[in-house]
């Protein structure tokens, strides 16, 4: 069975469609998509070990998933497909996605998702859906579109304001960075977000 994190990854995708898989680890995710979603699966990651256990996985499994170790999207050509990034930090996402476009990302990041999500809406991507679970730790897995969208929030997502223990986390954070941040314009973003995210905390 799939953690609560790699099941939310695999519900945004499209059945049926192809999908290139950056970092795919463990393989698990291609290894679900093609099972159950029929998908065609490319799963790469930089690490020729980290493959290996994805190699191994997949035979374990019984299914047909390609697999290639690349550096982020060196040497793949995309057309279609829907593109998982998953178990990185923003900084490398946002360095894989540099020089490339595809329609339909799927992305997981371990951190600044505000920041992934201010780049991505610059980049020409507006972002469909988000999901966010917790697995330890909060992870907000982002379905983002190429192409005209609505613009949201980059700190307070509207896809995630019901969830009330997730905006309870965010303000008590926010608070923490406004009580030390010094410098007086960062503080003053610092308050516009809490008092965003407190309309929706009561
Ligand atoms: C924490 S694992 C995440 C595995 C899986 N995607 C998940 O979310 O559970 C991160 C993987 O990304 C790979 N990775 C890191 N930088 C990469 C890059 N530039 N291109 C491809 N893979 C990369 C690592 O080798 C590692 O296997």
């Amino acid at each position: 069975m799939l953690s609560k994190r790699l099941q939310a990854i695999c519900d945004f995708v499209t059945p049926n469609s192809k999908v290139v898989d950056i970092g795919a680890d463990h393989g698990l995710v291609d290894i679900y998509l093609t099972k159950n979603k029929n998908c065609q699966c490319l799963a790469t990651d930089i690490s020729a070990k980290s493959l290996e256990k994805a190699k191994e996985n997949i035979k374990k499994a019984g299914v047909s998933v390609k697999t290639l170790v690349t550096d982020g999207l060196e040497g793949i050509e995309l057309t279609d497909e829907t593109l998982i990034i998953s178990g990185m930090g923003t900084h490398t996402i946002l360095k894989i996605l540099n020089k490339k476009i595809t329609n339909d990302l799927v992305i997981c990041t371990h951190n600044k998702v505000s920041l992934l999500r201010k780049k991505l809406q610059k980049k020409g991507y507006y972002i469909k859906d988000e999901k966010v679970i917790f697995d330890k730790f909060y992870y907000v897995i982002g379905y983002y579109k190429y192409g005209q969208g609505p613009r949201i929030n980059n700190y307070v997502s509207p896809f995630l304001i019901n969830n009330i223990e997730y905006m309870r986390y965010l303000l008590n954070k926010y608070q923490i960075k406004f009580i030390h941040e010094k410098k007086f314009l960062v503080k003053l973003k610092y308050h516009l977000i809490i008092k965003k995210i407190k309309k929706h905390v009561k």
